[in-house]
């Protein structure tokens, strides 16, 4: 009788912890109607963000980035890219339309040096110091492109300050400040002649790494510890800064869409209690359900829930009460794994979680919620993507009609450049995405989009901002 009365509660808790799975899938849930809801949400607060500054939670920045590269560059340029705990190098020779040579060197930045931003700067500025001693000697002139992935407010292509840190990464006293002053500052205590000519985000960046590679690129997104997107809009458009002029008639803003919100994004109990636990609460609600730093977190926190719910993961499941213990390569992992009997499963449980045996139905029931935090965050990365092709009038949804008033223009060749682990190392997001954009486009459409993946974009396409930018000036000058 007690035997009995065991498997009874047992099949209980399994089917609690059912219960809780599939609770969880439905608060997910993204059918293209709502992904329509969302890509028409994503407009409306676009030309929100751009009639005003405040007028959304999407900030849509003005980057004076008003010329992209276009195979004309020349020269050897050097470039930073900042946008978390680390930072890389690069030193890059551009001619005949394509990047000769590249030199990129990856740099960590210990917690000693994130105190102030003098200490940040002046540690950023040493490692290019090596690099251009090493490369073209002390006194050479140079230009630089400064990537640097968190939302500035810019006066100028070569200026701006921080509006505030995001992805969990800050540095004591930065908020407010010029950063490519900073930048400027420590690298003239360093006695080296390398100005920025250049200040970018990480997406505009990749803009113009793919618009230098093809031109039909229009917009770049980034998928990775963050998510943003860039696009070229048109100089009339941007209403808050009336009577910008700019040579071709456009700039590129970024939307900072990581802060994106909308009532029709499915948030669940969980998203709460992540946001909960972030430095930045009621911010950065789209990059939340979408990025590398907090997806892993997601899946812990439900799993967290089902193991104090019911006992599928046997007593051992303490590791699951330490936030951010499962990181999102590990739920990269999970969800690929298709080895019949979910071994990797078994082994990211064992090594990484110290749940030692949970039998194969749990580790199934793991895997799904792997796959709903990913199918979700790919999905909704599709729609900001749409989103953008309908402020561009690239969705095929709009033009103007024939006498008939039935058929369309035929949209145009559309490339957005993107990158970022998610997209580029996890295939099974990278499938996520591309369906739902086919979904929400419709096929024929869709393929007249391609996303292009570009390598290392958001450092080299800064440093051929920075060739644009220095020979814009020259011409100016001269
Ligand atoms: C965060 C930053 C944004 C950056 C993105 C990707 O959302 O605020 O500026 O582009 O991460 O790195």
């Amino acid at each position: 009788a007690v035997l009995v009365a065991r498997r009874a509660s047992a099949r209980a808790r399994w089917r609690r912890a059912v219960a809780l799975l599939r609770e969880f899938e439905e608060g997910c849930a993204t059918p293209t109607a709502r992904l329509r809801q969302v890509v028409d949400a994503m407009v409306v607060e676009m030309h929100a963000g751009l009639a005003s500054d405040g007028g959304s939670k999407l900030k849509m920045l003005l980057t004076y980035v008003d010329a992209l590269p276009n195979g004309n560059e020349e020269g050897i340029y050097y470039a930073i890219d900042l946008g978390g705990t680390s930072f890389r190098v690069l030193r890059v020779e551009v001619g005949m339309g394509s990047v000769i040579s590249q030199k990129v060197e990856d740099h960590t930045i210990p917690e000693e040096f994130m105190g102030s931003s003098e200490d940040l700067f002046n540690l950023v500025a040493l490692a290019l110091k090596n690099i251009v001693e090493r490369e073209d000697g002390k006194d050479e002139k140079r230009a630089l492109g400064f990537t640097f992935s968190f939302p500035v407010r810019q006066n100028s292509v070569s200026s701006g300050s921080l509006i505030r840190w995001t992805k969990g990464f800050s540095v004591g006293d930065t908020v407010g400040k010029d950063v490519a002053q900073c930048l400027n500052d420590a690298l003239a205590m360093c006695g080296l002649n390398v100005r920025v000519t250049a200040l970018v985000n990480d997406t505009v960046g990749t803009l113009a790494l793919g618009h230098y590679y093809d031109e039909d690129t229009v917009a770049a997104v980034i998928i990775g510890a963050g998510t943003n997107a860039c696009y070229i809009e048109r100089t009339d458009a941007i209403i808050k800064c009336q009577g910008l002029l700019t040579n071709s008639g456009g700039m590129v803003v970024n939307m900072e869409w990581g802060n994106f919100w909308s009532s029709h994004l499915p948030r669940t109990s969980y998203d709460i209690s992540l946001d909960d636990e972030t430095q930045n609460r009621n911010d950065q609600g789209f990059e939340k359900m979408i990025s590398g730093i907090y997806l892993g977190e997601i899946v812990r926190l439900v799993l967290h829930r089902i193991a104090e719910e019911s006992d599928v993961f046997g007593d051992a499941a303490d590791s699951l009460s330490t936030p951010f213990i499962l990181s999102t390569p590990f739920l990269a992992a999970i969800r690929e794994d298709d080895s019949p009997d979910l071994s990797e499963v078994r082994r990211i449980l064992q090594e990484h979680l110290k749940i030692p045996s949970a039998p194969l139905k749990t580790r199934r029931l793991v895997v799904k919620i792997c796959d709903i935090v990913t199918r979700r965050a790919a999905r909704l990365s599709a729609a900001g993507i749409v989103g953008i092709l309908k402020k561009l009038g690239r969705d095929g949804s709009s033009g103007p009609a024939s006498s008939s008033g039935r058929t369309r223009d035929q949209p145009k060749k559309t490339v957005v450049a993107i990158e970022g682990s998610l997209y580029q190392d996890y295939p099974v997001f990278r499938e996520y995405l591309d369906e739902a954009l086919a979904e929400i486009l419709g096929e024929e459409v869709a393929q007249t989009v391609t996303l292009r993946v570009t390598e290392d974009g958001s450092g080299s396409g800064a440093a051929l901002l920075a060739a644009v930018n220095s020979s814009n000036r020259q011409r100016q000058q001269g």
